[in-house]
């Protein structure tokens, strides 16, 4: 027989169900959602791009926000699903669209839209969207999720995503598309036409900002929500809590926080420690083997940290402070340089009118240099792919964040005052 609590909270860490709750749902979701919601009644159309990293929780978002939007409005819209990974080029796309629709509308064979002609295809389902009434059914409005979207723009013409985002203008039906995309220039990666018709909504995303936020997000999966009825799960979620502060699992949670903060790797870490067990069972024993030992950590924060110079540390902390400032994931060296400057040039300023001597602002070249090895140990992770010759616009994002660097400056460190905006 299977375990209940434990299948549960095996199927959330595998990603094969998602959590109830979303920790820590953000004002994107609110975005989001209001953007569709004024699709669906006000007919208008509309489109946004949502980026952020890989388990960022993009699509559990937009579930979210369909979830919401169904108990709402539920049977005023469609959804149409897309994936860039899998329809890979736009043939499938359409037929993926036609057969969507076809299904939810119940089209009987010789009404179907699909045909075999790609070009018919695309033909039908474009005039579908030009009539005042959709479909014989209730839908009003039509609402594409496009998952991996940047896939789109990689082969050859942007014919499908101009198509749509057009419709997007220009149908009297509400017609909203929402694009997701963990690089972080998918928006540059649309063709003028394309970005043209695109509504300029740019959301991102970020991972946990915390431990505390990734603590939450990792106890989402490993507990039972309330809504959920097992027998046990009270009991279950409070040792959780205090497996989570302990060796073993509270191991693992930092381990995978200081190194990636990616909760599905979270989830494919501890899942198999529970699998097959009895909830009852539930110790700190079951992860001790799930902890990488600290040693084999190359990249660990911790011991990274105190070997570097202080161009790196500044260039750390600028890359940290740009990224509070600005409220974005991921920074480039122009940023980060930019950053540099004004900071450096402060303090040298300071220090004359007190001491007389400046402090050093280093070179170019040597900030450059600097930049490498921070890319090197991996306390800058890129976010996307830089065109070749473009390295100052590659997106960083700053491993550590500015609070945490903090801990690790001893506060009579020469750059102590740069951990706060
Ligand atoms: N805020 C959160 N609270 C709880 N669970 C989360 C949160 N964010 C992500 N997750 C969980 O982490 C896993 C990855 O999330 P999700 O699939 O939404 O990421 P994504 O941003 O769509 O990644 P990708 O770019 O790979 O598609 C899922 O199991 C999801 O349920
Ligand atoms: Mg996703």
């Amino acid at each position: 027989m299977g375990q209940p609590i434990v299948d549960h909270v095996v199927d959330k860490l595998f990603g094969k169900r998602q959590p109830e709750v979303m920790v820590g749902i953000d004002s994107i979701f609110d975005l989001v959602y209001d953007m569709l919601a004024s699709t669906i009644t006000l007919r208008r159309g509309d489109s946004c791009m949502i980026m952020g990293p890989r388990s960022a929780g993009k699509t559990l978002m937009v579930s979210k926000v369909l979830e919401k939007l169904n108990s709402n409005y539920s049977d005023d819209f469609l959804t149409i699903k897309l994936n860039g990974t899998i329809h890979a080029d736009d043939k499938q796309a359409v037929r993926a669209i036609a057969r969507q629709i076809d299904e939810a509308t119940n089209n009987q064979e010789a009404d179907k839209l699909e045909k075999p002609s790609m070009a018919v295809t695309m033909q039908n389902f474009l005039t579908l969207f030009e009539q005042a009434n959709f479909s014989e059914t209730n839908y009003k409005s039509v609402v594409f999720i496009i998952e991996d979207i940047d896939q789109f723009t990689s082969a050859g013409k942007q014919t499908l995503l101009y198509n749509l985002l057009d419709l997007s203008q220009s149908s009297v039906i509400g017609v909203a598309v929402v694009g997701l995309s963990c690089r972080m220039n998918a928006a540059e990666l649309l063709e003028k036409r394309v970005r043209s018709r695109f509504s300029q909504r740019l959301y991102n995303l970020p991972k946990p900002k915390s431990r505390q936020d990734f603590v939450s997000r990792c106890a989402s999966l490993l507990q039972v929500d309330p809504s959920v009825q097992i027998d046990g799960a009270q009991e279950w979620n409070t040792k959780i809590t205090r497996l989570m502060d302990q060796d073993g699992l509270g191991d693992v949670v930092s381990e995978v926080y200081y190194t990636s903060k990616d909760l599905r790797y979270f989830g494919t870490r501890v899942g198999p420690y529970l699998q097959g067990k009895n909830h009852k069972d539930l110790c700190a024993e079951w992860f001790i083997d799930s902890v990488i030992s600290k040693l084999n950590v190359p990249s660990s924060t911790d011991t990274l940290l105190p070997s570097l110079s202080e161009l790196e540390w500044a260039l750390l902390l600028c890359s940290a402070r740009a990224s509070t400032r600005y409220s974005i994931d991921s920074v480039n060296l122009v940023l980060a340089q930019t950053e540099y400057y004004a900071m450096a040039q402060a303090l040298s300023i300071e220090r004359s009118s007190v001491t007389g001597v400046g402090y050093r602002v280093w070179s170019a070249k040597a900030i450059r240099l600097a930049w490498e090895r921070l890319q090197q140990l991996e306390l800058l992770v890129p976010t996307g792919t830089a065109q070749s010759g473009q390295e100052d616009l590659k997106m960083l994002r700053p491993e550590t964040g500015l609070q945490e660097l903090r801990g690790f400056l001893p506060p009579n460190h020469p750059l102590f005052s740069w951990t706060r905006l």
